[in-house]
């Protein structure tokens, strides 16, 4: 089983650390797209977390069920109201079965760089498309690696520059891993986060989801479907299963 990042520390203050992620302008359009995508059916969220789409989602009428390593994550989940009608696993997303098939499977937040290595990433497509009943979509919402926009010669960037809370990834790209890192200050004190992706591009995606018997069916720059250009930082790709 993979190493969680996501320990009782991270998870008691999920909330705190990444508060803009709750916010109704990024929450409403994710689960609207997610919705329109699941209609009445049922969906699957690799790497549920705390329930921060999967619980919105499930009260707008959709069924869901969640796959997450961090048993700490999922106890904040059940927590919540609402927690009682989302069903999880614990386990690795990539080859944690759930008896049972979905219309829709998601993985946000750039939850796929987590696998670290392109064998997982790979296992990930192929256990999604496992899940997915014939013209069901997987969707993944991930950043665009910033390696353009890198000065010659630099390795990092700062994602977020604040006076409370300093991000910043260090690029490798012999090993396609990117180290971020998160520095907060909270209540005087200074807290940290550090953990390895496998920063990954939209092409090597689409080859992954080929592999898994799935092909892009639309690719957005974001949750409110802007057009995807060579200036988009992100992306949410949707593939259809057709094998
Ligand atoms: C960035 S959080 C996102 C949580 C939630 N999806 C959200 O949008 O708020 C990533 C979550 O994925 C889980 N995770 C990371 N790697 C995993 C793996 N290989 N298998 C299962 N869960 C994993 C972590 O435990 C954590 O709960």
């Amino acid at each position: 089983m993979p190493e969680t990042y996501f320990d009782e520390r991270i998870a008691t203050r999920y909330e705190a650390y990444w508060s803009n992620l709750f916010e109704p302008a990024v929450v409403d359009p994710a689960v609207s797209f997610l919705a329109d995508l699941a209609g009445t059916r049922a969906a699957l969220e690799l790497g549920i977390g705390t329930g921060r789409l999967a619980l919105p989602l499930s009260r707008r009428g959709v069924r869901v069920h969640g796959i997450d390593l961090s048993p700490a994550m999922v106890a904040q989940l059940q927590r919540k109201p609402g927690a009682a009608d989302v069903g999880v696993t614990i386990g690795d997303f990539a080859t944690t079965k759930v008896d049972e098939t979905f219309t829709l499977v998601y993985l946000v937040r750039n939850t796929i760089t987590n696998l670290t290595t392109q064998v997982e990433q790979v296992e990930c497509f192929r256990n999604a498309a496992a899940h997915l009943e014939p013209g069901g979509c997987f969707v993944i919402e991930v950043y665009i690696p910033e390696l353009q926009r890198l000065p010659a010669g630099e390795t990092i960037h700062a994602f977020t520059v604040s006076p409370t809370h300093l991000g910043f990834e260090e690029y490798n790209v012999a090993t396609q891993i990117a180290f971020s890192h998160h520095y907060w200050v909270i209540d005087g004190r200074l807290e940290t986060f550090s953990t390895p992706h496998r920063y990954v591009w939209p092409s090597e995606l689409d080859l992954m989801a080929r592999l898994a018997g799935m092909t892009l069916r639309e690719r957005w720059s974001d949750w409110n479907r802007q057009p995807f250009t060579s200036d988009s930082r992100e992306h949410v790709s949707v593939w259809e299963k057709t094998a």
